[in-house]
């Protein structure tokens, strides 16, 4: 077993269950390990942009939490599907209008293939507004003999291989604050002001996909919701008003506690504490244990939150985040994202499944088919076969069907640009690809196709499990 596994499960012991729980604040995190956290060199500096970060207003409030809890609730009884997606890492260069509005127009198109598909509302989460740190597997990466600290995201340091940009900068903690807030209140200026309106499918055709495989299907899908629209505009005898506007909430993995901190706040006529610099915060595979930090500080917040789960992590072990995280068994409260990779799921799952069902413990079963399946090519590239992805996805279904569980979700990475950063889908994107449009700093993304795909992958694996199921 490897650091990261290790860091991932093994640290909850049946025995620390059983030990007592003592009192949460903001702060209480730092009586505990916290891994994948940045060394800053100057303690004063970091306390000087906290203090700042502290003061400044947060990003989202805490009805809107409230409300994707109530929404996340509906998904685990089966009444939405949660659709999470985005960048793997946002950079501070890629806060740019045709950036966003291409990033939202896949997120909408998808969500109309996935509404229409599986006749139920989609819960639209996008990994942006805040997904400036990722954890990495090296502290430190090496060129040409020459050793620097990994990047770790905007938010911490620069992607240029020196030593000045591979400094902890506290200051950027301030700039992804501000870059947060200019891409949410972008997007829910598009969201609100017209952009989402299903009368007008038409803003989210992005110029390069006309002769996308998956055109014919998709424009099928939105004839078919504007017949539906006229439909019951003409029963109710007026517009409705929910039509022309779409719901997105935010998240992002809360690796950098100090921040995260600095944005849990109270609020009037509300019990306990809120992170308020997103919807739902996630804690990502490496940061996941039980006697770790990171479950320290999110077992104390109010937001809905999710875990990511790896293959390594055992029945037991997920029991006790499970009760640490969730102990009041709050409905929409916990989110488990499965990420196990298309050769290790099969065994991986039904394990970990079977114990939550029999616990009864309530959960919102999510699937990153990403995460697992990554792979680097001998010219050290990195990226993921759309068909490991796909593969994920289909038998999430299936060993959910099997066992009695529900996969209410999928989380995604993946960009509205024309990118070559994943091999394979309807286009057959092959390894010379890869070098024409590679632009991911971190892990390859899931280009518009792929996106369509995928979408339609998932509908067409519900309806085939559901066309099977024994009826009554
Ligand atoms: C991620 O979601 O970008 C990530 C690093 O995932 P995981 O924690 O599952 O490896
Ligand atoms: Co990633």
């Amino acid at each position: 077993m490897n650091a990261e596994q290790a860091a991932a499960g093994d640290a909850g012991t049946p025995e620390s269950r059983s030990a007592p729980v003592a009192a949460w604040s903001p702060v209480s995190w730092q009586s505990y390990p916290a891994a994948q956290q940045p060394v800053y060199e100057d303690a004063a500096s970091l306390q000087a942009v906290l203090a700042e970060l502290q003061r400044l207003p947060p990003l989202v409030t805490s009805w809107e939490i409230l409300t994707l809890q109530q929404q996340l609730a509906e998904a685990q009884q089966g009444k939405r599907f949660l659709l999470q997606a985005g960048d793997c890492a946002e950079s501070f260069a890629d806060c740019a209008s045709p950036l966003i509005s291409n990033q939202l127009k896949v997120l909408l198109q998808m969500s109309l293939v996935l509404v229409h598909g599986l006749q139920m509302p989609v819960v639209r989460v996008g990994r942006f507004a805040g997904q400036y740190a990722k954890p990495r597997s090296a502290d430190t990466e090496t060129r040409d003999g020459a050793t620097l600290p990994s990047y770790r995201g905007d938010n911490v340091n620069g992607t240029e291989f020196s030593v000045a940009a591979r400094r902890a900068d506290p200051q950027r903690l301030l700039q992804g604050h501000m870059h947060s807030a200019l891409t949410l209140n972008f997007i829910r200026a598009l969201t609100e002001g017209g952009f989402a309106d299903l009368h007008h499918p038409e803003y989210w055709d992005l110029a390069w996909v006309e002769h996308s495989p998956h055109a014919a299907e998709y424009r099928r899908i939105v004839a078919e919701i504007g017949d539906a629209v006229r439909f019951m505009e003409t029963l109710a005898g007026a517009p409705v008003a929910s039509f022309s506007r779409a719901e997105f909430y935010t998240s992002h993995e809360a690796l950098l506690l100090h921040a995260e901190q600095a944005l849990t706040r109270q609020v009037p006529r509300q019990r306990g504490w809120f992170n308020l610099s997103t919807h739902l915060p996630w804690i990502g595979m490496r940061t996941a244990a039980p006697g770790g930090a990171h479950a320290e500080y999110f077992r104390g917040i109010r937001n809905p939150i999710a875990v990511k789960v790896g293959p390594e992590v055992k029945p037991h072990e997920l029991l006790h985040l499970i009760d640490l995280l969730n102990p009041d068994d709050v409905p929409g409260r916990l989110t488990l994202i499965h990420r196990m990779g298309a050769t290790r799921i099969a065994s991986a799952l039904p394990p970990l499944l079977q114990a939550v069902r029999e616990a009864d413990r309530r959960v919102l079963w999510v699937c990153d088919p990403m995460h697992g399946n990554g792979e680097t090519l001998s010219n050290g590239v990195k990226t993921r076969r759309f068909a490991n992805i796909r593969s994920e996805i289909e038998q999430s279904f299936d060993v959910h069907a099997a066992n009695g569980t529900r996969l209410g979700g999928v989380h995604l990475e993946l960009t509205g640009e024309n990118v070559t950063e994943c091999l394979g889908g309807a286009r057959a994107l092959n390894e010379q690809d890869l070098t024409r449009a590679y632009r991911s700093t971190v892990d390859p993304r899931l280009n518009y196709e792929q996106s369509l795909e995928l979408a339609l992958t998932v509908v067409h694996r519900v309806r085939q499990n559901s066309a099977a199921a024994p009826v009554g």
